[in-house]
């Protein structure tokens, strides 16, 4: 069994999770993103043998630096701030929280089918405000969700678990674009409810169109001006995943024109979104701080997981969350 290593905490871990790893390790803690954290990180780098932590791009340039690291521990599912390929080919293992953080998330996506189609943000506001002085009429109606169609690009756990809150819990029909048809014992009951069809088509018929692919290459940029005109008319479009597959300026381009009816947005391609970015405002966009697994049992289970991954890695062991082609 390898000695103690030296461990760099590079997000903030709940405090058994921390204990956890000092019981075992040398932990320096320090948060890059904190400009007054910065030279900490960097100074730990030449004698890390692990990093834990999320929301940081990890670049090849800097991991050079850390010529000693055998695992980076992510705590999240998403492993695009991660260069797969240079740590492959330095043979330091890459985990992440797969599972943990699939139904939550699923919840919160769901919940932006609601919150767009219901209106409920702006309707909350109307109370707030003292503005609801009669009763409301058709200029704040919204639409129906119940059996309207849903379009899911992308149909790993997080897309099969809204496509059963959608087709089993309010009979939406659901079509869903993959590279491959999942298989029918994957998607158990939804198999007959669930039907794969080409990007097209699906976004020709959705109602709704929910974004749940993960970030890579061939998926940045891809939801573009075509993607969007291609949608039907009043469609809502949904992003659970990652703000950079979204052209962001098409986005607000096909809901100025009124192509689409609204956009529920847990995601954006710069986070936190900036001030100065119209989709903060938009009166149809429901913007969220990337709470998809922000709930406490989720959050918890996530570092528990991530902690796992970290300390089986450094004690030689395979970890459960190792990402299976880094
Ligand atoms: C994930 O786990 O990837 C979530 O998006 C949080 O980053």
């Amino acid at each position: 069994m390898p000695g103690p290593a030296h461990v760099l905490v590079f997000r903030e871990l709940p405090p058994e999770q921390l204990a956890r790893i000092q019981a075992q390790h040398r932990v320096t803690m320090a948060n890059p993103r904190r400009p007054e954290q910065r030279a900490a990180f960097e100074a730990a780098l030449p004698t890390a043998h692990g990093l834990i932590g999320s929301s940081y791009q990890l670049t090849p340039e800097l991991l050079d630096r850390a010529p000693h690291l055998r695992v980076v521990s992510s705590i999240s599912v998403g492993v695009d701030n991660y260069p797969l390929a240079y740590l492959r080919g330095r043979g330091i293992a890459l985990c992440h929280t797969p599972g943990v953080l699939t139904e939550t998330t699923a919840d919160l996506i769901f919940a932006l089918l609601l919150a767009t189609s219901r209106r409920l943000v702006e309707l909350a506001q109307l109370v707030r405000s003292g503005q609801w002085t009669s009763n409301i009429g058709p200029s704040l109606y919204g639409h129906d969700v119940h059996g309207k169609t849903v379009g899911i690009l992308g149909m790993g756990r997080i897309g099969q678990a809204l496509a059963r809150r959608a087709a089993l819990g309010f009979g939406m029909p659901v079509l869903y674009h993959s590279r491959q048809p999942v298989p029918p014992e994957t998607l158990g009951p939804l198999a007959p409810l669930a039907r794969h069809v080409p990007r097209d088509e699906l976004l020709a018929r959705a109602d709704f169109v929910v974004c749940t692919l993960a970030l890579t290459e061939d998926t940045r940029a891809s939801l573009d001006a075509a993607a969007f005109a291609a949608m039907k008319p009043g469609a809502i479009f949904i992003n659970g995943s990652r703000g950079a597959i979204v052209d962001e300026v098409a986005l607000l381009a096909a809901l100025d024109s009124g192509h689409l009816r609204a956009a529920g947005l847990d995601v954006f391609a710069a986070e936190p979104l900036p001030l100065d970015s119209p989709l903060r405002t938009h009166p149809q966009v429901v913007p969220l701080p990337h709470a998809g697994s922000a709930t406490h049992e989720t959050r918890q289970a996530m570092a528990v997981l991530a902690t796992d991954n970290l300390l089986s890695a450094l004690a030689g062991r395979l970890p459960a969350g190792r990402v299976a082609n880094a």
